[in-house]
């Protein structure tokens, strides 16, 4: 299992506590239901599509018979989906809060999109060679 499957599946249980916890505090708290996205990103974004991104990377390239086709860009996006999304949920929550922060949450919105971008154009160039069999 490579660093990026291994990234991916650690943040996303990191997320998932931190959603979770959000989650708990909604409960308990009604005014704290204005955190909604935040909440909704943490665990969507953050446990459900880090850990698809995560065991995509490990099995999809196995199920197709062939290598990753860069496992530099998919570090790369790691990276960018991780920076991306705290920036988008520190960004929410100030704006939430205190109604700041909407141009730099836009600026790590772009930052997540981009990276999912990466993931596609990575495991859409994994996916669409011929493995050796069907040559
Ligand atoms: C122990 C776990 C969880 C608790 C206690 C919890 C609690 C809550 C609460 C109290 C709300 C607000 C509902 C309302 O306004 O009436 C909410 C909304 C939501 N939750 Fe959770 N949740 C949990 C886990 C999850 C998970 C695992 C996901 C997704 C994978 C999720 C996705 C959402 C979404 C999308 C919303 C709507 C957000 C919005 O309307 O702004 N929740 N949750
Ligand atoms: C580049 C990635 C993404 C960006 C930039 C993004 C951005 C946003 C923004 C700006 C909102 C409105 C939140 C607000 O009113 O403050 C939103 C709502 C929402 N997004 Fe995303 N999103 C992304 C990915 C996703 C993904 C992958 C999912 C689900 C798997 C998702 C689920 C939701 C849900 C459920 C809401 C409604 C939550 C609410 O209103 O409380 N988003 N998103």
């Amino acid at each position: 299992m490579n660093r990026t499957t291994l990234g991916f599946i650690f943040t996303g249980m990191a997320y998932l506590m931190v959603g979770v916890g959000l989650g708990l505090y909604m409960a308990i708290d009604e005014s704290a239901r204005i955190l909604g996205p935040v909440h909704a990103h943490a665990n969507l974004v953050g446990f459900v599509t880090f850990n698809i991104f995560g065991i995509g990377y490990h099995i999809l390239p196995r199920f197709r018979g062939r290598p990753l086709y860069s496992e530099g860009l998919a570090w790369v996006q790691f990276w960018a989906a991780n920076i991306g999304l705290a920036g988008f949920l520190v960004f929410t929550a100030t704006r939430i809060y205190w109604g700041v922060g909407s141009n730099q949450r836009a600026v790590f919105a772009a930052l997540m999109a981009l990276s999912f971008v990466l993931f596609v154009y990575n495991m859409g160039r994994t996916m669409i060679q011929v493995p050796p069999q069907q040559k």
